[in-house]
């Protein structure tokens, strides 16, 4: 892999350094900041320690469309990165132009939820990375596909064996989950929220204070709080046709019960729910007050808290586009077929 491959993490030598361990503010003080917290430097796992070098290969491989049958089809695709991490389309498109029952939630932040997928089938980053790759409606691959075509590409191999020392078996399928986990566990994205959760009174406006104000008072903060302000729950949403988490249990208390998104970057992430049927936030906002809380919130109330929301627009970690590394003669060529199933 080239030395010109790195990632700025952002958090460098700031004041925030001193703070990094999220605080805690009881919920009387503070204007409710009690509910939330300010989030990490990264989003450690123990299991799969952050490593420089592990981030720039997971950064490799989220960019590489070469773990699809295809040879089309990125993480990226679906999560772009320039685009708050998602497609912006209702549901997503994958192989063979396969529309998918789903919108795509974003990366940004979502190694700090507590589940993964909007059915929270997934425990971490790590084990959601090995769904998409093998799912024929997305990058339609196979492990052994995947294994192949990175196997025949020397800086793989050698940066897999970098990353993972003392592996018997450092390129395998595993570890391009845990090499694209650790790329996401940076993905986070501090906002001025953040800064005002960490005591920054200023760094929101009048009128996002009084957003917050009314999301803590009508109740969103009930299911939308913590460090994703969202993410740490599985909750009843009555609407669309999708069952939620019983297609994934098959247990009656589980039907139409979806994860809480994270609000994060929620300016960003349009169309909005599930099926991404709605494309203003402030008709999402006043759908969830009815649905959620049983309430015909004010039109003012709904712009106070879209005000609040757009607050939630963090600032990107800078990267430097790299340079995948070239296919040889030995790397099995795309496949754009799309016969049946696979
Ligand atoms: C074809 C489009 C597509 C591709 C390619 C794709 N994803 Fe996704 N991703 C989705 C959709 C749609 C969902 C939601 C599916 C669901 O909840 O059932 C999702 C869910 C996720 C989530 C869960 C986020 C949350 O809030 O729960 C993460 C993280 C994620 N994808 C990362 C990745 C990574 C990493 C890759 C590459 C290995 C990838 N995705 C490839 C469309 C895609
Ligand atoms: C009872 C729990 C609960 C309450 C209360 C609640 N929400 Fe939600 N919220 C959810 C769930 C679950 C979803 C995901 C819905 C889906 O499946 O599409 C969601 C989705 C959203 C979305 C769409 C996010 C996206 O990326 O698609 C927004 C915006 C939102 N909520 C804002 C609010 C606001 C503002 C309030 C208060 C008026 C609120 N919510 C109250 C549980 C709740």
């Amino acid at each position: 892999m080239k030395s010109s491959v790195y990632i700025v993490l952002t958090f460098i030598l700031s004041v925030f350094v001193f703070f990094a361990v999220p605080v805690v503010v009881s919920a009387a003080e503070g204007g409710g900041k009690g509910y939330f917290k300010a989030l990490p430097q990264i989003a450690e796992n123990p299991e799969n320690p952050v490593t420089k070098d592990k981030v720039e290969l997971g950064m490799l491989l989220y960019l590489d469309p070469r773990l699809s049958k295809s040879g089309f089809i990125s993480c990226n695709s679906c999560h772009n990165l320039s685009t708050g991490g998602v497609d912006n389309l209702p549901t997503s498109i994958g192989h063979g132009w396969h529309i998918g029952p789903r919108n795509a939630p974003t990366v940004f932040n979502a190694a700090v939820l507590k589940t993964q997928f909007w059915d929270g089938r997934a425990k971490d980053v790590e084990e959601q990375a090995k769904g998409p790759i093998l799912n024929p409606g997305e990058m339609a691959a196979t492990e052994e596909l995947v294994l192949k075509r990175l196997r025949s590409i020397p800086e793989y191999r050698k940066a897999f064996k970098k990353v993972f020392p003392g592996e018997k078996k450092p390129l395998s399928y595993d570890n391009v989950a845990n090499a694209i986990g650790a790329f996401e566990r940076t993905l986070l994205t501090p906002s001025r929220f953040d800064k005002y959760l960490l005591g920054e009174e200023d760094a929101l406006t009048s009128r996002e204070k009084r957003g917050l104000n009314t999301f803590i008072s009508k109740g969103c903060v009930g299911c939308h709080n913590g460090v994703g302000i969202g993410g740490a729950s599985l909750q009843r949403f009555d609407y669309g046709t999708d069952q939620g988490r019983f297609e994934v249990t098959k247990n009656e208390a589980d039907r139409k019960v979806f994860r809480v998104p994270t609000l994060r970057n929620v300016e960003l992430t349009y169309p909005y729910f599930h099926d991404g049927s709605v494309w203003s936030l402030k008709e999402a906002v006043m759908i969830m007050g009815e649905k959620q809380l049983g309430l015909k919130l004010k039109k003012k109330e709904v712009a106070d808290i879209t005000a609040f929301l757009k607050a939630l627009s963090g600032q990107m970690p800078e990267m430097t586009i790299p340079q995948l590394p070239l296919s040889t003669r030995h790397t099995p060529r795309p496949d754009v077929s799309i016969e049946a199933g696979k």
